[in-house]
């Protein structure tokens, strides 16, 4: 099922496939927000920019999917960014994130972009007495920053709450919107943005790279990887120090009385919450459930855990809308910004902005077209992509290695009737015969589609998915339909199918 982002928009596929070699000063792979507004704010400054995009519709991925917060306030972390870094750095992680927010609102009044956005206040709150000092606590370190945050008891959410951290003045918009606005505003001043258009290498030629699609090339002097997921392993090693989390959203319409403001829980079970405006109703969004993508556990009751939980407070609530979403999470809670590589100056990447992707997005953008310019930023060093020490986290590390698996390419393969009989329809599994691994998937029809359950970034084992009928990786979050066919980075190629006999 669409998001209710992505249903909001009508005429979505209005850009083109590339199919000519062009040169460009710069190249942007990558259509979310973090993309977009990298080529908003250089076509502003006059730079020749082409944006690729694999997908037919342009921010359909994780822009597509959000919750849509604007806001500094990323669940609790800076007494946490405060213990690891010290006051200035945390700081200055807050303040760029508050600009972010300024940036954004400055962007949508200038340009005129109906994006619905509006002002709202933010909130951790718990229910969890665990959880209240965790609260408290979190609130004197970001006063400690000199930000006014305040410690409440009470908010406007339909249940009571032991304790709260507001954050006011944030904001809330149609992400989808916001991108379709920027990606016209980018067109109209001569940027280029192509759709369906996979980037399958990038090269240095001398002073130039070298944007390989799968017909054609981009020459440019710079390049911006924002596929969220870097599809790159060589020089910048970001397998190493992040994974992906799956997280679910449901949209629903309530005759219960409706609440100001964007909430989020500091315990687990996670759940967010926020009113939206869709098409003359308000609509109540609520989100969480999250895991690591690939984990091996049952997803049949992602979405019914949200919507058992939004019943207890609006009994009469209707889900119009479910979706999930893929996060790049970073080892060490702060998103990686800047050079890819120290060796491959002029490439430049964001990542791992861990679910706050709205204000994060605008940061790196912010920061990399600084880059570009030649212009120090204030907030560069505090998320710098190339630092080292998130590889020390032996314990994902470990994770990462132990699943990875050798496995025989095969693509014709023998299974018992008897085998393939038990197997229910409508489920998938990894079976096994003489130590070669295979995923079958086994439809409603009683249809087998059978792969090589090996994930083609980097050898992991993959998953079955029984909630989207996916093939998931543990590793580093790439998704296959049962098909075979890639759905999300790092992986840029298919399964490889294996015939049945
Ligand atoms: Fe890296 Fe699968 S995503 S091995």
């Amino acid at each position: 099922m669409n998001s209710l982002w992505i249903d909001s928009i009508e005429n979505k596929n209005n850009f083109k496939k590339l199919e000519k070699d062009i040169s460009s000063d710069v190249c942007i792979i990558g259509t979310g927000t973090f993309g977009l507004t990298c080529g908003y704010y250089l076509v502003k400054h006059g730079y020749n920019v082409t944006i690729l995009e694999k997908e037919h519709e342009i921010a359909s991925k994780t822009t597509g999917h959000t919750t849509a917060k604007i806001t500094s306030q990323h669940n609790l972390i800076y007494k946490y960014l405060i213990d690891s870094l010290g006051k200035v750095q945390a700081k200055k992680y807050l303040y760029a994130n508050q600009e972010a927010i300024e940036n954004i609102a400055g962007i949508v009044k200038d340009e005129k972009i109906d994006c619905d956005f509006e002002r709202t206040d933010s909130y951790v709150y718990t229910k969890d007495m665990d959880e209240l000092e965790k609260i408290k606590l979190e609130n004197e370190a970001v006063n400690s920053l000199e930000f006014d945050s305040k410690f409440v008891t009470e908010t406007p959410l339909p249940f009571e709450v032991l304790g709260a951290i507001k954050f006011s003045n944030q904001a809330q918009f149609n992400p989808l919107k916001y991108a379709y606005g920027l990606a016209d505003k980018i067109t109209k001043n001569s940027g280029e943005i192509y759709t369906d258009t996979i980037v399958q290498n990038i090269e240095k030629e001398g002073d130039y790279f070298i944007t390989y699609t799968e017909n054609n090339k981009v020459k440019s002097k710079y390049v911006i990887l924002a596929s969220h997921y870097p599809f790159i392993d060589r020089l910048g090693y970001y397998f190493l120090k992040m994974y992906q989390s799956t997280s679910y959203v449901i949209a629903v319409d309530t005759h219960g009385k409706t609440f100001d403001g964007m909430y989020i829980n500091s315990e687990i079970p996670t759940f967010s919450y926020r009113f939206v405006n869709y098409k003359g109703k308000k609509l109540l969004i609520v989100g969480g459930a999250d895991h690591k993508t690939g984990s091996k556990i049952d997803l049949s009751n992602a979405y019914k855990i949200l919507e058992d939980e939004v019943r207890k407070y609006f009994p009469d609530c209707t889900v119009l809308y479910k979706w999930n979403t893929e996060d790049c999470i970073s080892l060490d809670k702060i998103p990686y910004i800047g050079e890819f590589s120290n060796l491959m100056p002029n490439m430049y990447i964001g990542t791992g902005f861990n679910k706050w992707g709205m204000t994060s997005s605008n940061v790196a953008a912010n920061i990399i077209v600084d880059k570009i310019l030649g212009k120090e930023n204030e907030y560069e060093d505090v998320f710098k992509s190339t630092r080292l020490h998130p590889i020390k986290n032996n314990e994902e590390l470990g994770n990462m290695v132990k699943e990875v698996t050798n496995s025989l390419v095969i693509n014709r393969f023998k299974i018992s009737e008897n085998d393939l009989t038990r197997l229910e329809n409508d489920t998938g599994h990894v079976l096994e015969y003489d130590g070669q691994k295979i995923g079958v998937y086994k439809d409603k029809d009683g249809k087998i589609f059978a792969i090589n359950p090996v994930c083609t970034h980097l050898g992991c084992l993959l998953s079955w998915n029984n909630l989207d009928k996916t093939w998931d990786c543990p590793c580093h979050g790439s998704r296959f339909d049962y098909k075979g066919h890639q759905l999300y980075n790092p992986a840029i190629k298919d399964l490889d199918v294996i015939e049945i006999e």
